[in-house]
């Protein structure tokens, strides 16, 4: 007989997401499955896989549009399949809708979600938060990386786990403002808020990392493009710290920068 097949398709912008994805990985490897992890949106759907894990950042309390959009273009699966639907937040009182929809979309394809769940993890959304401090986030990932594997052997166990929908934290306006006036207005113009200062090297590695090829090199210099799904890979990155994102009154921020650190989407060569 065969070992058991199982896919995990993941979408990161800073690496936690990729550190929980493999993290499971691991588990489902060390019960004998075959392992086929890729990340959204490039990953080729699967549809005879015996195991089905699917991992996200949460992005204004939902799935950013790259995550949406891959999971309702999955094919149609003739045999239901035993899915995991995990998604990594800076809060887990503010995940939102993002496990929600997420089932929803996985229901409507024809996966049987067993376990949906929030990981508690750094925040990454450095141009406007302060980045967490190294202690605080080594402590979170470690937290991180059990509850990873707890909710492997639930999944494995087929035991039935679901993080109630809740908007804690956040009046029920409050927070379908912050969704609804991110997804549908922000994310489709912050990516014009992004701007290189003078301590860019024209390097281009961040034209290289961008996940959804948002960036193009242009007279040494990043250009960005409405495909950018606000992942902050980029800010984040970028050797030189020469990318800043402009707020509301038009000041560049200045913070920290935020990566898990065994996250390089990219040759060591290529990071001078
Ligand atoms: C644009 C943006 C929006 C975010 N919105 C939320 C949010 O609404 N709730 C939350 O708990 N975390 C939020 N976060 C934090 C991320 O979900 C969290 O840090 C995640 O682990 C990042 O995963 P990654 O490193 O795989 O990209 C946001 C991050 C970004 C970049
Ligand atoms: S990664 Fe930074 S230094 Fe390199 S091209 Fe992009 S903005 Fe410039
Ligand atoms: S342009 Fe930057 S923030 Fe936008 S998707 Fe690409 S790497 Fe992420």
């Amino acid at each position: 007989m065969s070992a058991p097949r199982s896919i995990i398709r993941y979408f990161t912008g800073t690496g936690n997401t990729k550190r929980i994805a493999e993290k499971i990985g691991q588990a489902l490897v060390a019960v004998g499955d075959t392992l086929d992890i890729a990340a959204i949106p490039g990953a080729p759907p699967v549809t005879d896989a015996d195991r089905c894990v699917f991992c996200s950042p949460v992005y204004a309390l939902g799935l950013p549009r790259v995550v949406k959009r891959y999971l309702a273009g999955l094919p149609k699966l003739g045999t239901p399949r035993p899915a995991l639907l995990v998604v990594t937040a800076g809060n887990p009182d503010h995940t939102g809708w993002a496990l929600r929809h997420g089932r929803e979309l996985l229901d409507a394809r024809g996966y049987r979600v067993i376990v949906s769940e929030t990981i508690h993890m750094p925040d990454n959304w450095t141009p406007f938060l302060p980045a967490p401090p190294a202690e605080v986030s080594a402590v979170r990932l470690a937290a991180g990386d059990e509850l990873a594997a707890q909710l492997s052997r639930e999944f494995l166990a087929g035991k039935e786990r679901h993080r109630p929908f809740s908007l804690r934290s956040m009046t029920p306006a409050g927070s379908w403002l912050t969704h609804h006036c991110f997804h549908d207005l922000g994310i489709n113009h912050m990516w014009s808020l992004f701007r290189a200062t003078d301590a860019c090297t024209s390097c281009g590695l961040c034209e290289r990392i961008c996940p959804v090829g948002a960036i193009t090199m242009a007279g040494g210099r990043p250009k960005w493009s409405r495909k950018c799904e606000q992942c902050c890979r980029c800010f984040n990155l970028c050797p030189a710290r020469a990318i800043e994102q402009l707020d509301l009154v038009g000041r560049g921020s200045t913070r920290d920068r935020y990566c898990e650190p065994n996250f390089k989407p990219y040759h060591e060569s290529e990071a001078t």
